[in-house]
C-alpha cells in the first residue's frame, strides 16, 4: 500500500495516515468480531451498540451500522489483504439479511446503509446477494418517497403529520442508491425520484446566502414548501457545518447523476460557504456559527465530509481553474485533519479520527470519534492516495 499519484502535490503524513489508520481497522476487527460499535466512541473508544428497542448489544440496526463495513471496504481496496474483504462479506450478509426481514428500515438513510454495505461488493467483487439486497433497500427508500410534494421523507413515521413532509440535507447522500437502482434496472421511477427530490433540496434547503437549512418541511398533502429549521444545528438559521458538508459532496453527486447543471452550481455555493466560514486551522466547529476564538466543539467528520466532497467536485468542475481551487482547499483540510485531528497513535483511540461531534443540542456524541468520521476520512485519505479511485457513491 503506498501512495500512487505523481501528478498531485503530496500531503504531508498522507502514508503515515494510510499505515495508522489501517492498523486500527485491523485491530477493531479483531475487537468488535460481527457485531458492530456504537454510532460514537465514548472517551476516544468505540463500546458495542447498546441494546435498544428489542434489539441486543451489537445488533445492526440504525443508520451508522454500515459506515463500518464501508471502512473495511476501503481498507481491502488499499491493501488487497482479504482479512478486511471477508470482514466486509460478513457484515453484507447480515445486511441483506436486515433488509429480507424488513428490521429497521423505517428511515431515508437506507441509502447511506446500503451504499457502503451492499453496493460496495457488488462494486468490487460483482456479489450476486449483494446486489439482490441494494436493490430490495431501494425499493424499500422508495416508499418514502412523498406525492405531490416530490421529496424522499427523513425519519419517523410516515402517518405523523409532524414528520411526513420533512426531510433534510443528509438525504442528498441516500440518492446514489436509488441512481444505482436505475443504473442496474432501467426503472425510470428511481431516477425521477432523485431528480425531484434533489430539484426541491436546491430550491429550498440551500439558502440565498449559500448557506443551508439542516431540516425543511412541505405540507405533505398541498406540496407546498413551508419552512426550515435545524435538528443537530446550533438555531434555525444557523448552518450546522456537517448538514453543508453534506450539501457539497450530496450536491455534487446528485449533478453528476442527473446532469444537472444547477445542482452543480449548489454544490460550487455549499463550497464556498463552508470555505469563508472555516477557522485558520480549516476544520470547522460543529456549527459554522462560531469562529476562531471560540471555545466550541470542532466536527472533524464535517472535515472529512468536505473533503471527499470538494474533489468530487473537482471531478466534475467545468471550469479547470475552480477545479484546482477545490483540489488545493481539500488539500489543506485534509493536511490539516492528519496533523492536528488524528489519534497521535493507533493505541490512543479506536477511532481514526478524533474530535466530532453527533447532536450537540442533545449532548450526544460530543467531541468524540464516531463512525462516518472514520468512513469520510478514510476516504478522503484513499481519494488523495488514489485521485482516481471509483467511490462507492
Ligand atoms: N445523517 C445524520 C448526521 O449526519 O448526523
Amino acid at each position: 500500500m503506498t501512495s500512487t499519484s505523481t501528478e498531485t502535490p503530496a500531503i504531508a503524513g498522507l502514508d503515515r495516515a494510510l499505515v495508522q489508520a489501517l492498523s486500527t481497522v485491523r485491530r477493531n476487527i479483531g475487537a468488535f468480531g460481527s457485531a458492530y460499535p456504537d454510532d460514537t466512541t465514548t472517551g476516544d473508544r468505540y463500546p458495542l451498540r447498546p441494546a435498544h428497542k428489542g434489539f441486543p448489544v451489537g445488533a445492526n440496526q440504525g443508520w451508522t451500522t454500515s459506515f463500518w463495513p464501508g471502512t473495511q471496504w476501503i481498507a481491502f481496496e488499499l491493501t488487497g489483504d482479504a482479512e478486511f474483504r471477508d470482514a466486509a462479506l460478513g457484515h453484507a450478509r447480515d445486511f441483506a439479511r436486515r433488509v429480507h426481514d424488513e428490521e429497521d428500515l423505517e428511515t431515508h438513510d437506507l441509502g447511506f446503509l446500503y451504499t457502503l454495505a451492499s453496493v460496495a461488493p457488488w462494486r468490487l467483487l460483482s456479489d450476486q446477494a449483494s446486489r439482490a439486497a441494494a436493490l430490495r433497500a431501494a425499493d424499500a427508500l422508495m416508499r418514502r418517497f412523498l406525492e405531490p410534494a416530490g421529496i424522499v421523507q427523513a425519519w419517523g413515521d410516515l402517518s405523523d403529520p409532524a414528520q411526513r413532509g420533512r426531510t433534510i440535507i443528509d438525504s442528498l447522500m441516500n440518492m446514489p442508491l436509488l441512481t444505482w437502482a436505475f443504473e442496474q434496472t432501467g426503472e425510470e421511477r428511481y431516477a425521477d425520484a432523485v431528480r425531484r427530490h434533489t430539484t426541491q433540496l436546491r430550491a429550498h434547503i440551500l439558502r440565498e446566502d449559500d448557506s443551508t437549512f439542516h431540516t425543511f418541511y412541505w405540507d405533505a398533502e398541498t406540496g407546498e414548501p413551508l419552512r426550515g429549521g435545524t435538528e443537530q444545528g446550533a438555531f434555525d438559521q444557523s448552518c450546522w457545518a456537517r448538514g453543508q458538508a453534506w450539501g457539497i459532496y450530496g450536491f455534487a453527486l446528485n449533478h453528476k447523476a442527473t446532469g444537472d447543471p444547477e445542482l452543480l452550481e449548489a454544490s460550487r455555493r455549499s463550497a464556498e460557504y463552508f470555505l469563508a466560514h472555516l477557522p485558520s486551522d480549516r476544520v470547522p466547529f460543529w456549527d459554522l456559527v462560531y469562529t476562531d476564538g471560540s471555545d466550541a466543539p470542532r466536527d472533524s467528520s464535517a472535515g472529512a465530509i468536505a473533503v471527499c466532497g470538494l474533489l468530487e467536485l473537482a471531478e466534475l468542475e467545468t471550469d479547470p481553474a475552480l477545479a484546482d481551487r477545490w483540489r488545493a482547499e481539500a488539500r489543506g483540510i485534509l493536511t490539516s485533519l492528519i496533523a492536528n485531528y488524528a489519534p497521535e497513535t493507533p493505541e490512543a483511540s479506536d477511532a481514526l479520527i478524533l474530535h466530532s461531534v453527533y447532536d450537540l443540542p442533545k449532548d450526544n456524541g460530543v467531541d468524540e470519534g464516531t463512525l462516518w468520521g472514520d468512513y469520510f476520512y478514510l476516504e478522503a485519505l484513499m481519494r488523495a492516495a488514489r485521485p482516481d479511485w471509483t467511490p462507492y457513491w
